[in-house]
């Protein structure tokens, strides 16, 4: 399989460092669909073959496994939750937490996000922002965007419970997204026990994070107690908290997966978010669109239900997903030999499939950086489209996700222009910059300003 040589990777090896998605998208273009990177050990493969993607991922699911750098750093927060185990414990859990996200549970969450979206919009739009906002403003929109991912999850999963300690937990998790990101790049493994200052910053967050989960978790089950009994709280319904401590898990368990749904649930869905905002001030006409849209369907957007209800609006999410995909890249390692593209593959093998590429590919999306929604606008699903992931690991937060950033744009953009500041000759994108998910560097500065003022 052709890729770059050991002396290729040797003088790259900062810029790769710097700009893993520049780097990609490089040695794709130069090597095509399969690229063989030379790393010590067994085979590492970049995947950009939707065949092959679907091969690993989906068909053959079960001889791949999350045994990798970027599961395993992600696990030294998170612990063996949802996102990062490996099978067996993994299906387990899964239907455990899945009624959380179950079509009626979202339809009855649609307040809470709302809630979430309004309190953000309210607090760096109105108040004493308003007279500026009236008359235009630069505003990072992926500040705001950050605010009201963290708020939405943490509403969602803990419903009404918002207390200290919940308040505490979505920011020692946000906090600590950061450490991931720096233990994946991390050159040389380093037992967890050396004082690195990494790895003191790791224990100091786990010891937040530990702390403000037995607080949430005592909370809730005095509650409990004072409602009645064990099982779940009657008027908080079945939120993810709810089912947990009804499933029989241990504290420890909880932890994981609590940890596990703030880290993958909120920068996702802000970071899209922020992109959405972008592609729409560079595209007045599909934003002018999205407002006809919500025009003529006053009252409040629910959670689920968009394709029907705004096409147009859940096409725009559906096509930023495309252009920016928050999750960057997958990962998985062959645990047994498997063959792919008729090419034997041995064990230990580790496949690494870039949604940013594959989303790219000119074969599958004519004038792949273009931004056209009415790409999405049938409805249909595609080969070559995974934002979300394909497969058994498909993310459990998807309907969610896209709830979410289609009634974010919907409180939005009912009563906001978003422009590029100094006008589209002025106007330089932010950079793409790969963290948990991809974010733009520096923020995303949009001018903002209220509709009906000149
Ligand atoms: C899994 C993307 C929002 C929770 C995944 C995967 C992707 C992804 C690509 C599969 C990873 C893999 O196969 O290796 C996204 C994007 C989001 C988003 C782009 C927003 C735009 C959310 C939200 C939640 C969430 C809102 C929860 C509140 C999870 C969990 C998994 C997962 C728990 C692991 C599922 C499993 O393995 O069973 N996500 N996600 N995600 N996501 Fe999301």
């Amino acid at each position: 399989v052709p890729g770059p040589t050991s002396l290729d990777m040797a003088r790259g090896f900062l810029s790769i460092r710097a700009d893993p998605l520049a780097f990609l998208g490089e040695v794709s273009q130069r090597y095509g669909d399969t690229v063989s990177f030379p790393v010590p050990g067994a085979p590492a493969l970049l995947l950009n073959d939707p065949a092959d993607v679907r091969h690993v991922l989906q068909t053959s699911a079960r001889s791949w496994s999350k045994d990798t750098i970027q599961y395993a750093a992600l696990a030294r927060v998170t612990g063996p939750g949802l996102l990062a185990s490996a099978e067996p414990n993994w299906i387990e859990h899964r239907r455990l937490a899945a009624p959380a996200f179950h079509h009626q549970r979202l339809e009855a969450v649609g307040d809470e996000v709302r809630a979430a979206a309004r309190s953000a919009i309210s607090a760096r739009l109105g108040g004493c922002h308003a007279a500026a906002i009236a008359d235009g403003a630069v505003v990072d929109v992926a500040e705001l965007t950050h605010t009201i991912g963290l708020d939405a999850v943490g509403r969602a999963l803990f419903s009404t419970d918002l207390s200290e300690h919940a308040q505490d937990l979505l920011t020692a998790t946000s906090d600590s997204a950061d450490l991931v990101v720096r233990l994946g790049r991390s050159i040389l493994p380093r037992a967890e026990w050396t004082p690195t200052r990494t790895n003191l910053r790791l224990r100091s967050a786990r010891r937040r994070l530990d702390a403000a989960t037995a607080a949430i978790i005592a909370e809730r089950r005095a509650r409990n107690a004072r409602a009645g009994g064990p099982g779940r709280t009657t008027h908080h319904g079945d939120d993810l908290l709810g089912l947990l401590l009804d499933s029989g898990m241990t504290d420890g368990e909880i932890r994981d997966e609590l940890v596990t749904m703030v880290i993958a649930g909120h920068e996702t869905v802000a970071a899209a978010l922020a992109w959405t905002l972008m592609l729409l001030a560079e595209n007045p006409q599909a934003q002018d669109r999205v407002r006809a849209e919500l025009e003529a369907h006053p009252g409040p957007v629910p959670l689920v239900g968009h394709r029907e209800s705004l096409p147009w609006t859940r096409a725009v999410v559906d096509e930023a997903l495309r252009l920016f995909p928050p999750a960057w890249a997958i990962s998985r390692r062959a645990h047994r030999d498997d063959e792919l593209a008729g090419r034997h593959v041995p064990a230990g093998t580790l496949a690494i499939i870039s949604p940013w590429l594959v989303h790219r590919r000119p074969d599958i999306w004519p004038e792949p950086e273009a931004f056209r929604p009415e790409r999405f606008l049938d409805g249909t699903a595609r080969t070559g489209y995974l934002p979300f992931g394909q497969g058994p690991r498909l993310c459990i937060g998807r309907e969610f996700a896209l709830g979410e950033m289609v009634l974010v744009l919907a409180e939005l953009l009912r009563e906001h222009r978003i422009d590029v500041p100094g006008g589209p000759d002025g106007w330089t994108r932010p950079a793409a910059e790969t963290k948990v998910a991809v974010h733009p560097r520096g923020g995303m500065p949009l001018l903002v300003r209220r509709t009906g003022t000149p």
